[in-house]
């Protein structure tokens, strides 16, 4: 028995010395932004390690840092330079260590991060991932390194990442890259390059691989996934949704982020043909106010966001839709705002992510138009478009109560470890009692209170 155990252990620890082969030096990454960055930080984890580098969660023991950025708005870069400032003291302790800055800032900012921010080593921009090895190298004989070269092929295909998720339940795949809808505020197809789409055998050799892991869920990730296309229309996004859903029943299939022009009646029916694929869709619509979705350059308008809606509604009756709302874009009115309010309460979206306009250097709107409405404004329209969303939740979410729905368990409640918690099929977080559950699996939960943020129920 004893021996067994022995052998078990010995077994494991060769496991992990394959994950981390010839690990000699160790790599620390720090993730912001997106979910899409979450995904290259695995895939930037795999790459190193395959020369050399374990993978460790705890700085202070690291070689090299990297900090996988975003660009989004100008907070976002600024919370990212206040974390460079807070790293100066490791750097002053352990004067080899390297610092590097990969994703939308250092694309976005290039040779800048070195000239300006003596403590960066290394900047490496979403497509040049693969001369990662190379650039550490560079770096440290004490040269600069840098490659924030864009392509229009690179997907990293058949790159495995290495998952730094904590529970082994979920697991992001990037199924494209890229942005070409150009909308007039935004950063990322100038940080993200060109729209690619990854190789469909590629994407569905990564997912079976994740259930041979055990894994339960799956969201393919892309800046529009509905723009989907390989092979010019061999396979588009919904041939990829059901080719994904058939590999296994029992796996969750979700998806981020649709975009309101591209989305097809395929794509919505495809979703509500099979029982696997979350009936949730997250569709940022921006603004209620066809004006303000033309000066965005959206390329849709009030109306025709509704009949995405109705459509989606009409086949898949249960569905939660979230979105995302920019307040304060140039010239916009009281008027346009009450569009914003008004589409909101007509939705009723589930949840959504609210922001204030940031002006982005190089956008079509920074170059064209004048970011002209005052930050009070901005400031008092975003609190009223939050209380609204506040409300919104909390009305989905009391709709809830008395019905059952299957909850894929993540983790343990941080408020109390007799109770766990995981998400619907809607994405909403579910509370109840852990009795003999383990992170995992699916139990069936029927919801008797909620708050705007969590609905709380019993397993049955
Ligand atoms: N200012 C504020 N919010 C922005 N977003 C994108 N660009 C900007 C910007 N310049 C928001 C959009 C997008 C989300 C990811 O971030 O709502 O959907
Ligand atoms: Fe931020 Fe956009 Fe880049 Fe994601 S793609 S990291 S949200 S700028």
């Amino acid at each position: 028995m004893q021996k067994i155990v022995v052998d078990k252990i010995e077994e494991q620890k060769n496991d992990l010395s394959k994950k981390f082969n010839k690990a000699k030096q160790k790599l620390y990454i720090e993730t912001y932004g997106c979910q899409m960055n979450v995904a290259d930080s695995e895939l930037v984890v795999s790459i190193l390690n395959k020369e050399g580098f374990a993978y460790t969660e705890n700085i202070e023991d690291a070689d090299l840092i990297l900090i996988n950025t975003c660009s989004i708005r100008e907070n976002a870069e600024k919370r990212i330079f206040n974390r460079l400032e807070q790293l100066k003291h490791l750097k002053k302790k352990n004067k080899s260590m390297l610092i590097g800055i990969i994703g939308c800032m250092a694309e976005r900012l290039k040779e800048k991060l070195l000239e300006e921010e003596k403590l960066v080593d290394i900047v490496v921009g979403p497509d040049a991932y693969r001369d990662l090895p190379k650039l550490v190298k560079s770096a440290e004989s004490g040269q600069q390194a840098i490659n924030v070269l864009l392509s229009r092929e690179e997907t990293y295909a058949e790159i495995s990442p290495i998952r730094l998720d904590k529970n082994g339940v979920s697991a992001y795949v990037s199924i494209m890259r890229g942005c070409d809808n150009m909308c007039a505020y935004c950063v990322v197809p100038f940080t993200r390059g060109r729209e690619r789409s990854r190789d469909p055998k590629s994407i569905l050799n990564e997912v079976n691989e994740l259930i041979e892991q055990n894994y339960k869920e799956v969201t393919l990730l892309g800046q529009n996934v509905d723009k989907y296309n390989w092979n010019s229309g061999e396979v588009n996004f919904a041939n990829l949704l059901e080719m994904t859903a058939k590999l296994n029943s029992k796996l969750r299939v979700r998806f981020s982020t649709s975009y309101p022009q591209d989305m097809t009646d395929e794509v919505i029916k495809t979703i509500a043909k099979f029982g696997n694929i979350c009936n949730y869709i997250h569709l940022p619509v921006q603004s209620g106010s066809t004006r303000i979705l033309d000066l965005m350059k959206r390329g849709y308008t009030r109306d025709w966001y509704m009949n995405r809606i109705s459509t989606i509604k009409k086949y898949i009756p249960d569905c939660a839709i979230s979105s995302d709302f920019i307040t304060g874009f140039c010239t916009e009115t009281e008027e346009d705002h009450k569009d914003t309010l008004s589409i909101m309460e007509w939705v009723g979206f589930d949840y959504a992510y609210m922001f204030k306009y940031s002006e982005r250097p190089n956008t079509y709107a920074a170059k064209k138009l004048e970011d002209d409405i005052p930050e009070e404004i901005k400031s008092r329209r975003l609190n009223e478009i939050i209380e609204l969303q506040h409300q919104l939740s909390l009305e989905s979410n009391k709709k809830d109560i008395g019905k059952t729905f299957e909850v894929l368990v993540e983790g343990v409640s941080k408020k109390s470890e007799n109770r766990l918690y995981g998400r619907s099929p809607q994405y909403k977080i579910v509370v109840f009692e852990r009795k003999n559950y383990n992170i995992g699996d699916f139990v069936n939960v029927k919801v008797t209170d909620c708050t705007s943020a969590t609905l709380k129920g019993e397993s049955i």
